[in-house]
């Protein structure tokens, strides 16, 4: 396929490049083969030999073509309650509202439903590659696997762990640390036998749900588990001041430093929020690879502060965004975006210097930062990355100015699910709203 129209894609931190008209040319295994600028003098041959083919699709005048969005932090079974009891604190939370709701998930056609409804939402919303946490439950956990496989989008997957009889309620807890590591280790091979069944973009992740939920053992067979089979990470690191005191007091330690204590911070692991890090915690991130899921709308409610992005990107460390459903509302990383941005302005008049980050950095975030913590050729829209897409419509393109930059601030900060036309992951249509397109 040949697409022919604008695109925007990320460049680094500070620059998001604008091309007004280029062919975006993906070859049978679903990557990015070649972009050809309009000055190149095959652009008409190529152009003419795709029509021909029938495989040419113009991206129509006030629509673009920008990279999929990765979603670094989604507690998948937590999708039913977006939005709800965001006014208590996070232990409270977590007893009295999450942890009832993920239990359900035993139910495995509860979980079907619920399941659907997220992985369509997410593609709808642009979102091509999601870090996922399940529920402790591995069957559960291998439908939302065959719902992400059958719906086209990249998937990483933990069977999450959780352990700890004080800090887990009887009714939602591994009954052992041995249950804990068994079902762990169950939940890989039955994820890699599906995946070769159905060659899916799927890949299962180590899950201690956070130190606290986790023992002793657990985190430690946990760490051993990701260096046998060469896995992701994914936890959750300094969220909050509570966690950050629980760490101190059960081990003595900074939450960052037990975790690596356990083996479990590798240039493999993300690590949720990081919003209490200190600057040794981030040198230590920064040592091991390890890389941090901003998730700016969970944060206003659970973190006690805000990440300072531009600080943590300077120190080196690979940041990418999360809409930590359900911490966060919203299933949008359009929406997390724009919260990224306003919250760094908060930040900043309450007195750390140079927080400010603009929609460009976030965009950064969103695509390349997530990119590279997962270790996937994707992101951007060049030859030798996987062709993952979203066009999308800015409303207001016969009103307002067409600068790249306008409208790329435009597309940042109005883009909803209704401008979001079409979706493609690795080369293949996934979402067609269809209404909104012009020519096809
Ligand atoms: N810490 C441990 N579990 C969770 C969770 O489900 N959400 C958030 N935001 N923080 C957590
Ligand atoms: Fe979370």
């Amino acid at each position: 396929m040949v697409f022919e129209g604008a695109i925007f894609s990320s460049a680094s931190f500070d620059k998001a490049d604008f091309s007004p008209k280029v062919l975006t040319c993906i070859d049978r295994s679903g990557m990015i083969d070649r972009v050809i600028s309009v000055d190149e003098p095959d652009y008409k041959s190529v152009k003419q030999t795709a029509e021909n083919l029938n495989i040419l699709h113009p991206i129509p005048k006030g629509s673009y073509l920008l990279p999929g969005f990765i979603d670094l932090h989604v507690h998948a079974p937590q999708w039913l309650q977006a939005g709800l009891a965001l006014d208590k604190p996070l232990y409270e939370w977590l007893q009295n509202y999450t942890f009832p709701l993920e239990a359900k998930y035993q139910d495995l056609d509860f979980a079907k439903k619920s399941y659907t409804s997220l992985v369509n939402e997410l593609l709808a919303n642009g979102t091509t590659t999601v870090l996922y946490f399940g529920s402790i439950h591995t069957d559960a956990n291998l439908v939302l696997a065959d719902i992400c496989a059958q719906a086209g989008q990249r998937a990483f997957i933990g069977k999450v762990a959780m352990d700890n009889p004080e800090q887990t309620p009887d009714f939602y807890r591994d009954s052992s640390s041995k249950e804990s590591l068994e079902q762990t280790e169950l939940f890989i091979q039955r994820l890699f036998d599906l995946q070769k069944k159905i060659s899916a973009e799927l890949t299962p992740v180590i899950t201690p749900r956070f130190v606290p939920s986790c023992t002793d053992e657990t985190l430690a067979g946990l760490g051993q588990l990701a260096a046998k089979y060469n896995l992701p990470i994914q936890s959750h690191c300094s969220e909050s001041i509570w966690e950050d005191n629980y760490a101190t007091e059960r081990f003595n330690l900074r939450d960052a430093e037990v975790l690596d204590k356990f083996h479990l911070l590798t240039d493999k692991s993300v690590m949720a929020h990081g919003t209490q890090l200190s600057d040794s915690d981030l040198d230590l991130f920064n040592e091991r690879n390890t890389a941090i899921a901003h998730c700016p709308i969970s944060n206003v409610y659970f973190g006690n502060s805000v990440l300072p992005v531009k600080h943590t990107h300077e120190k080196n460390v690979e940041i990418g965004m999360g809409t930590d459903i359900s911490g966060g509302f919203s299933p949008s990383i359009y929406r997390n975006i724009q919260q990224a941005v306003m919250s760094s302005q908060i930040l900043q008049d309450s007195g750390e210097a140079d927080a400010r980050i603009s929609a460009t950095n976030a965009f950064y975030l969103a695509t390349v930062g997530g990119a590279k913590a997962l270790h996937v050729k994707t992101g951007q829209i060049k030859a030798g990355y996987k062709a993952d897409f979203q066009i999308v419509t800015d409303q207001y393109s016969e009103l307002m100015s067409n600068e790249p930059q306008d409208v790329f601030e435009r597309l940042i900060y109005h883009t909803t699910k209704s401008e979001i036309n079409e979706v493609y992951v690795s080369g293949k249509k996934v979402i067609n709203r269809g209404e909104n397109h012009g020519r096809k």
